[in-house]
């Protein structure tokens, strides 16, 4: 199995970024303790960011064709803004979990709304970089069974 992480604008400065709302661990961080999830899962991680809405339509376009069957994505602050990565999940149609470090929901009312949300199986926002994780494994218990999350491996 494998699954691509998508993180959006900004990101890249995670431990330096406002670390009373992101928290103090950087990008690099979160994603090492990530790698370490795929791994106990028996999964494979690429990991992505840019401050580009076009890349990231076009990693989401380009997904299905490079074989992923998953995407874990923090479209950041497009999360709010953007039809196209709207548009680009609904096209490719693979199974997404959206992820927020912060509780978007008790922050500004503009970050109440999400137009990628909709698109995606389900949102896990609020346990700072705890999050990666659980949408990590949310998203895999959705592509393999709930009980596969608790930790059993299975080969695919
Ligand atoms: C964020 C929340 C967004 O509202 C914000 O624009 C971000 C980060 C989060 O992870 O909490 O850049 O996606």
């Amino acid at each position: 199995m494998k699954i691509l992480l998508i993180n959006g604008p900004n990101l890249q400065l995670l431990g330096v970024r406002e670390p009373g709302i992101y928290g103090a661990e950087t990008l690099p961080g979160i994603v090492g303790r990530l790698r370490n999830v795929a791994a106990e899962l028996g999964i494979e991680l690429v990991d992505r960011q840019s401050n580009h809405e076009g890349d990231m339509v076009d990693w989401i376009g380009s997904a299905r064709a490079e074989g992923f069957d998953g995407i874990v994505i923090n479209p950041a602050a497009y999360t709010h803004t953007s039809v196209a990565l709207r548009d680009a999940l609904a096209a490719v149609r693979l199974p997404a979990v959206e992820v927020h470090l912060s509780n978007v929901q008790a922050r500004e009312e503009f970050r109440h709304r999400s137009l990628t949300a909709p698109m995606c199986v389900g949102v896990i926002a609020g346990f700072g970089s705890g999050s990666y994780e659980w949408a990590l494994r949310a998203l895999v218990g959705h592509l393999r069974g709930p009980a596969a999350v608790s930790g059993a491996k299975k080969e695919d």
